[in-house]
Parts: structure tokens; C-alpha cells; sequence
């Protein structure tokens, strides 16, 4: 009927913005639909993005450390053979687990789920082309664009996900590579070149800038860099890649200095695609409605999400913002609240970041080249793991705790961790942010002992 068709709220894109931001509106009793093309639910996150990676991060560190490490912890083991096609059954069943649980979710909370693809034909209309081969058109009162990224393609470099690959091919490799080569010393680069350099491929990481991690804290990202390359992993900073030829079973990629000059050509048998991602609209209408993106192709919106369009709402990858799981479903959750009751919010500044490797990178608030360049007075509190007494009785000391706070007031400004288990321990430094901590509220709260967040209250 028609009014099947009709909802306060239709989400397109169901990611963790979007399915986030569909259960929500649901629960505060909106009729809302949400729509998907991918067949399954969770986005990049849980089908393509953290959760294959974490799998295989997880699994592929286990590898190295009980072919590698236990040896030396007193364990004997012997014909450690790595079963790369178990490896990615298990990376698959958590992702399968996972986005049936959603389902589960929506049926639950009475979000209609839509599968297909949403296009926005007028200014409260979606045409859906179904996967079932059937077109349909809901209205809505309010939507919500949650359409998310994809890989940046580098310009001249096919993609064809079994040589030249993106994340996508790299969460999937048959078997591992002799050499891999990794454009992009970023996230994913720093990730992934991890896990292929655990199961055994020599991986080289080819970075633009003069350092890696994408923007993160510069003394945590030196201090990383050297963690890295201790582990073997190679790099080639301010170096930029040319192009590149396949040739048979190898990939040949020219690159140069980025200052121009030293030129070299890289064998790979695979190359990773890594240079950032781009927000997603293809055939979503935008043009339809006169919606309005940037120079990068991002939905514009204002601090409430709003489009120029007040009641067509934009969150997660496809706007602004760090391109993060947990930062769309803050959104998702604010937008909707915004739809239902006027306000809501994401404070930006208690947004945690981690890089899933061994050590962990985490951090939260800012790094210390901003604050540097705010002028403000600061102070800088770090600690090392080499002297946290759970750190050295596991034998895995790497890496420190820094708090960088306003030396006037004390307020805690940014915190930077590298060691295990860091992306666990941020949340507190996050909590701590959130309440508008000082860095001698972090020292004064006591810690158990022998913990490794001891060396968060050492620090501050
Ligand atoms: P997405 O998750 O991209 O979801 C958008 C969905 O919309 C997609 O499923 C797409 O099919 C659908 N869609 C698009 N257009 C339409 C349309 N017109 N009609 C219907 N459906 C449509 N983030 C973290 O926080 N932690 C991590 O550990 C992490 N690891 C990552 C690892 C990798 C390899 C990658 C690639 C990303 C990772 N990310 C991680 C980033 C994270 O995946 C994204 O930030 C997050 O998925 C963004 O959520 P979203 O809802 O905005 O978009
Ligand atoms: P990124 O933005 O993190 O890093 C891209 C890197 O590539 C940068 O260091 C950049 O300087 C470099 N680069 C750009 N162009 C280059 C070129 N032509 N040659 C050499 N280097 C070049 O992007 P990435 O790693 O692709 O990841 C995309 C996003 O996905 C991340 O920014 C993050 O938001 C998300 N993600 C998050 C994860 C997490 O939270 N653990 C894990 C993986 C992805």
C-alpha cells in the first residue's frame, strides 16, 4: 500500500552512520526506513573496513608472535604453518556474524529495511532501484544521507583487486605476496602492510610526506616510524610514485624524490592502493534537489548536519570530518535528535583515533604541532612503557604515554599513546576530556596495579 511507503525518516546508506542513525529514530518512535545496496548491512566498517582488518590483524599477530616470540616466553612449539584460508574464514565469519546481527537489529527496533539503491528524485522522494530488480518510491519527511567513501584512485593505476589493489583487495589476497608495496603511509597502509609483513611478504611503504600516520602527533609518528622499521617493515618517504606497469606476475612502480631527482623502479607482485578516501554520492540525485558538495566532493552541512536543503540531513564519510566509524554514529545519533527534539551534539574534540597495530597507536584531542601553533602555553607529560612494570613483565614495552595540557589552566588539550593495548586505554583519556579533565586529575585517579594504564597517570 501506499502508506508502506511513506516514513518520517529514510536513511540511504546503511553503514554506521546510517544503521546507527535508523535504529535511533526508530526507538524515539519516527517510522523510518533504511536503504542499502550492498546486500548487507555496516557499510565499509563491517564488511570491507575495521572489522575484516581487525580480523586479520588480530589473527595474523598471533601468527608472528607464536611462530617468532614464544620461544623466548617458554613455549616450545614447533610447525607453525600459517592456513591463510582459515585466516580469511574467520575474518569472514565475524563479519558475517555481525551484520546479520543487524539485521536482527532493525527487525527488532522496526526499521523497514530497503535493499537497494536510494536516488533522491525530489525534494521528500527516493526512487529505490531494488536488488530484486523492482523500482519503488518512499517519501520521507526527513532524510538522512549516509552514503560514506571510497578508495581515491591514483591517477593512472588500474585497479583490478588481485595485483593492484585497495583495501578491499588487500582484506582478500589468495596467498602472500613475495614483495608488496604499499602507496600511502597512512591508516590503512600502515595497517595492512602489517598484517602482509606478519604472514611473511616484504612490505615497503612509499609515503609523500616526510612522515607517516597521516596527520597524527610528529614525535608519536617518528617514534612509530622506528617501532616499524625495527619490525622490518621498509619505508621510502618524501617519495612520490610516477606510475606504473604490470608485466605478468609483477607490478613495476616508478618512483621519484618528491623534491624531484633520485628516480627508481619498485618490483611488487602486489601494490597497495592507500592515498586516503573520497566521500561517495555516485547517482545519489544530488543534482535533483540542488543539494551542494565541496571542492572534494564532500556534502556541504552545517554544525547541526543540516544540507542547504533543512530537512535532508548528511553524516559520517560523506561530509566532513575524520573518516571514522565510531565519529558517523555520533552523528547519526545527533542528527536524529536534532530531527526529534531540536538539539543535539558531537563534541569533536573527544574524538578517539586508533591504528590497529603492534604496538597500537591511539590518540585523542591534539597533537602537539597544533597546539604549538595556537600559541598557547603548554606543557607536555610523557611516560614510557619501558618503565610500567606490566609493560616489562610482558615483555612488550614499546612505545609511551604523552599528555599535552595548557600549562595556565591544566586542562588536558590532547593525548597520545603508543603501546599495547592503547586503543583500549584512550577511552579513558577520552572520558577525561570529555569531563574537561587536568592533567593532574589523570595523576590524582588511582590506577590498579600492574597495569599498563599506569603509565596514562605517569604521564599526567
Ligand atoms: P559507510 O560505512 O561507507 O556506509 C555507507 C553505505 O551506504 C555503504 O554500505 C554503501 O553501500 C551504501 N550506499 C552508498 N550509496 C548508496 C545509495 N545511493 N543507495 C543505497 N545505499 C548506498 N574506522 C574506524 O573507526 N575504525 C577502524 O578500525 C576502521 N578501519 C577501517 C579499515 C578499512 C580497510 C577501511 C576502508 C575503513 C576503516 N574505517 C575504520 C573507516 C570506517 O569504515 C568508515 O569511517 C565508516 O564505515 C563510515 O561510515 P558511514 O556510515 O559514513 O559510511
Ligand atoms: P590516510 O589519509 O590515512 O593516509 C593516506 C596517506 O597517503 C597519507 O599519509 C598521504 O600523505 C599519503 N599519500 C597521499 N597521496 C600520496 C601519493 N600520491 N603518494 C604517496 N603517498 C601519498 O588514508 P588511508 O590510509 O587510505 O585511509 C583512509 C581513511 O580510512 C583513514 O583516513 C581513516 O579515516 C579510515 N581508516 C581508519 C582506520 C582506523 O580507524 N583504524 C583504519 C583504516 C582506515
Amino acid at each position: 500500500t501506499s502508506t508502506d511507503k511513506e516514513f518520517d525518516t529514510v536513511v540511504i546508506g546503511g553503514g554506521p552512520g546510517g544503521y546507527v542513525a535508523a535504529i535511533k529514530a526508530a526507538q524515539l518512535g519516527l517510522k523510518t526506513a533504511c536503504i542499502e545496496k550492498r546486500g548487507t548491512l555496516g557499510g565499509t566498517c563491517l564488511n570491507i573496513g575495521c572489522i575484516p582488518s581487525k580480523a586479520l590483524l588480530n589473527n595474523s599477530h598471533i601468527y608472528h608472535q607464536t611462530k617468532h616470540e614464544l620461544k623466548n616466553r617458554g613455549i616450545d612449539v614447533s610447525d607453525v604453518k600459517l592456513n591463510l584460508a582459515a585466516m580469511m574464514k574467520a575474518k569472514e565469519r565475524a563479519v558475517t556474524g555481525l551484520t546479520r546481527g543487524i539485521e536482527g537489529l532493525f527487525k527488532k527496533n522496526k526499521v523497514t529495511y530497503v535493499k537497494g539503491h536510494g536516488k533522491l528524485v525530489g525534494l521528500n522522494e527516493i526512487e529505490v532501484s531494488g536488488l530484486d530488480g523492482n523500482n519503488t518510491t518512499l517519501t520521507a519527511k526527513n532524510i538522512i544521507i549516509a552514503t560514506g567513501s571510497e578508495p581515491t584512485p591514483f591517477k593512472g593505476l588500474e585497479v583490478d583487486e588481485k595485483q593492484i589493489v585497495t583495501s578491499t583487495g588487500a582484506l582478500s589476497l589468495e596467498k602472500v605476496p613475495e614483495k608488496m608495496l604499499v602507496i600511502g603511509g597512512g591508516i590503512i597502509g600502515l595497517e595492512l602492510g602489517s598484517v602482509w609483513h606478519r604472514l611473511g611478504a616484504d612490505v615497503t611503504v612509499v609515503e609523500y610526506l616526510e612522515s607517516i600516520g597521516a596527520g597524527m602527533d610528529g614525535e608519536t609518528a617518528k617514534s612509530f616510524l622506528r617501532i616499524l622499521q625495527k619490525q622490518g617493515l621498509k619505508f621510502k618517504l618524501n617519495t612520490k610514485v610516477v606510475d606504473a606497469s604490470k608485466e605478468g606476475d609483477k607490478v613495476y612502480v616508478n618512483v621519484e624524490s618528491a623534491k624531484g631527482g633520485d628516480k627508481e623502479t619498485l618490483e611488487a607482485d602486489v601494490v597497495l592502493v592507500s592515498i586516503g578516501r573520497r566521500p561517495y554520492t555516485e547517482n545519489l540525485g544530488l543534482e535533483n534537489v540542488g543539494i551542494e558538495v565541496d571542492e572534494r566532493g564532500r556534502i556541504k552541512v552545517d554544525s547541526q548536519f543540516h544540507t542547504n536543503k533543512p530537512h535532508i540531513f548528511c553524516i559520517g564519510d560523506a561530509t566532513y570530518g575524520a573518516m571514522l566509524a565510531h565519529k558517523a554514529e555520533e552523528e547519526g545519533i545527533a542528527a536524529v535528535e536534532i530531527i526529534k527534539v531540536g538539539y543535539g551534539h558531537v563534541n569533536y574534540e573527544a574524538i578517539p583515533s586508533v591504528i590497529y597495530t603492534h604496538p597500537e597507536v591511539a590518540w585523542c584531542g591534539k597533537t602537539e604541532e597544533t597546539v604549538k601553533e595556537s600559541k598557547k602555553p603548554y606543557r607536555v607529560g610523557t611516560f614510557p612503557f619501558a618503565a610500567n612494570s606490566r609493560a616489562r613483565t610482558n615483555e612488550d614495552s614499546d612505545g609511551f604515554v604523552k599528555i599535552i595540557s595548557d600549562s595556565e589552566t591544566d586542562q588536558v588539550l590532547g593525548v597520545h599513546i603508543i603501546g599495547p593495548n592503547a586503543g583500549e586505554m584512550i577511552g579513558e583519556a577520552v572520558l577525561a576530556m570529555e569531563y574537561g579533565a587536568s592533567s593532574e586529575d589523570i595523576a590524582r585517579t588511582c590506577h590498579a596495579h600492574p597495569t599498563l594504564s599506569e603509565a596514562l597517570k605517569e604521564a599526567g
